[in-house]
């Protein structure tokens, strides 16, 4: 096969949702489809147990599955499917940001009873900013939910999305009999039975035909054709063109765990979901189809077993071929590296690959010197952009609690900021460390994690910080940058790349702050321009 035609079969994606929406189960129906696994239940979820927040047993275990389900591959139809894992839990969530700037495309799945809620909102925003295609999934029509029609415009009220149903429910939860393709103008019969997936596939070109009431019942039947003339007049046509520029969502209804209606989402999928795209780096936009090889770290596994404290670094194949044993330029580094071993993912397994394509994801062993964002090239200096930090929601001053252990408390800290487990940030004033995180459970994960890896000790203790803001003064050299500087020496610190931070201690504080000093913007995330 040639290489454009490996790049065009290829679809790279994730699937995002809020915890129990149905993002474990819809995984496992796509890989069964795909045929890379054989039976329900053999893809374990990587989400952390409700309770289990503190042990971290648990955590260990799950980082292991996890690994095991970062790339989930499968082929459909002579496509190659790329499923990228997103951690669930919310205070991982910036390990979910890191993974959407892998993905062409995402599957959004909201639960028909919740409808949508808050971790989908923050994730599909994030998706909008990118302009990154997105179709959306309502899960559980098993079950009693919200209308319709109004979980749709919950969708574009919340979501900020502009939906374009494709397919439409017939009843819901115990009166559910199916649902409408609108995308095939067919009927899919629900038979409650998630061994025999579809009960019957029925051809309705004409929603006026007699032979839907046949099916349906006449009740339901005229309710479908209200229904459907009301999506007609409300909703626009799909356009692709639109779809893939990120400026419509199509819509899909089912049941993931009856395996209703996942075959119509992915054949659709397969239809209309991007190929791999084009990047933008801080110097050029870099093709795909490219002869050159270049990719970027998005994601870094540690092991946490002390004696092989071997990482996994996962890097997006951007363009061009990547091949074993070829010297690749470190662009951060400025060396030449070269990977005897690199894994390509399976649907629960890795292997080693000799060749990989635009879109895929190898996974190379790394004994520390990848960060997160990191570009991998055949030789050109070029830096891809978007994989920014956000401000973190809690932060604490880590203090040594062992003296003769600094040296390796200072390691551990480095590292675990590479991986991306957290933010640190260095005072201005003293250079004291911070640490941001999303959660309050990465506290515990790092302690952990240094004494067991690292052989350090740490304490935390408070700090008052309400959010991090990136500063860019529109002139450096201005008075008034300098007079910022010097009031507010005491709030200021340094991230890991360098660059300036000021640490809010409240809402109020950051507003008086932007409003006295006009002409410097102060950024909730660390990529603006
Ligand atoms: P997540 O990865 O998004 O967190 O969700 P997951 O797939 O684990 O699903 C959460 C719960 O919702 C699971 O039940 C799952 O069986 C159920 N579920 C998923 N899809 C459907 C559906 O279409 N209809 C109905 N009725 N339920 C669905 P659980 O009891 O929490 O877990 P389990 O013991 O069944 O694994």
């Amino acid at each position: 096969m040639s290489f454009k035609s490996e790049i065009n079969r290829r679809r790279t994606f994730g699937i995002i949702s809020h915890p129990d929406a149905g993002k474990t189960t819809l995984t496992e129906k796509l890989l069964l489809f795909g045929g890379a696994i054989q039976e329900a239940g053999a893809v374990k979820s990587n989400k952390i147990k409700k309770g289990a927040t503190s042990d971290f047993m648990e955590i260990e275990r799950q980082r292991g599955i996890s690994v095991a389900t970062s790339v989930l591959a499968f082929e459909y139809n002579g496509i190659k499917i790329n499923i990228l894992d997103t951690p669930g839990h919310k205070d991982f969530a910036e390990d979910t940001f890191r993974t959407l700037t892998a993905v062409d495309s995402v599957i959004v799945v909201i639960d028909v009873a919740k409808g949508v809620e808050e971790q989908t909102e923050k994730l599909v925003e994030v998706c909008r900013m990118r302009n990154i295609p997105m179709i959306v999934f309502i899960n559980k029509m098993d079950r009693e939910g919200k209308d319709a029609f109004d979980l749709l415009d919950e969708v574009e009220q919340k979501l900020g999305l502009k939906v374009v149903p494709l397919s439409f429910p017939i009843g819901m939860g115990y009166d559910f009999k199916g649902i409408y393709n609108i995308w095939e103008k067919n009927v899919n019969l629900f038979s409650g039975d998630s061994r025999k997936d579809i009960e019957e596939t029925i051809e309705i070109s004409d929603l006026a035909s007699p032979e839907l009431d046949k099916i349906v019942g006449e009740k339901a039947a005229n309710t479908l054709r209200e229904e459907i003339e009301l999506v007609d007049g409300i909703y626009p046509q799909f356009n692709k063109e639109e779809y893939l520029q990120g400026q419509v969502q199509p819509v899909f209804f089912g049941s993931a765990l009856n395996n209703f209606g996942v075959r119509e989402l992915l054949d659709c999928f397969v239809d209309i979901a991007p190929k791999p795209r084009a990047k933008q780096s801080e110097e050029r936009l870099v093709q795909p189809d490219e002869d050159k090889f270049s990719g970027f770290v998005f994601k870094i596994h540690a092991n946490m077993d002390p004696n092989h404290r071997n990482r996994l670094a996962f890097v997006k194949i951007v363009s061009g071929e990547f091949k074993r044993n070829a010297p690749y330029l470190h662009v951060r580094s400025n060396k030449k590296v070269k990977f005897s071993s690199p894994n390509a993912f399976f649907a629960e397994k890795k292997e080693i690959v000799d060749i990989s394509y635009p879109g895929d994801i190898v996974g190379l062993q790394d004994t520390g010197s990848f960060k997160i964002g990191d570009t991998l090239t055949e030789g050109e200096v070029i830096h891809y952009k978007g994989v920014p930090s956000f401000s973190p929601e809690h932060f604490r001053y880590i203090n040594n609690a062992d003296p003769l252990k600094s040296k390796q408390l200072n390691k551990g800290i480095d590292q675990l900021m590479d991986e991306g487990v957290a933010q640190l940030f260095t005072l201005e004033l003293n250079g004291r460390k911070v640490i941001g995180t999303v959660g309050a459970l990465q506290y515990e994960v790092i302690q952990y994690r240094l004494e067991h890896e690292y052989g350090a000790k740490c304490t935390y203790e408070n700090l008052n910080v309400f959010k991090a803001c990136w500063v860019e003064p529109k002139d450096k050299k201005s008075d008034e940058f300098k007079e910022f500087l010097r009031v507010k020496q005491r709030f200021l610190a340094k991230d890991k790349r360098n660059q300036l931070v000021f640490l809010a201690d409240s809402q109020f504080s950051l507003q008086m702050t932007e409003q006295k000093y006009p002409n410097i913007k102060f950024h909730l995330t660390s990529e603006f321009d």
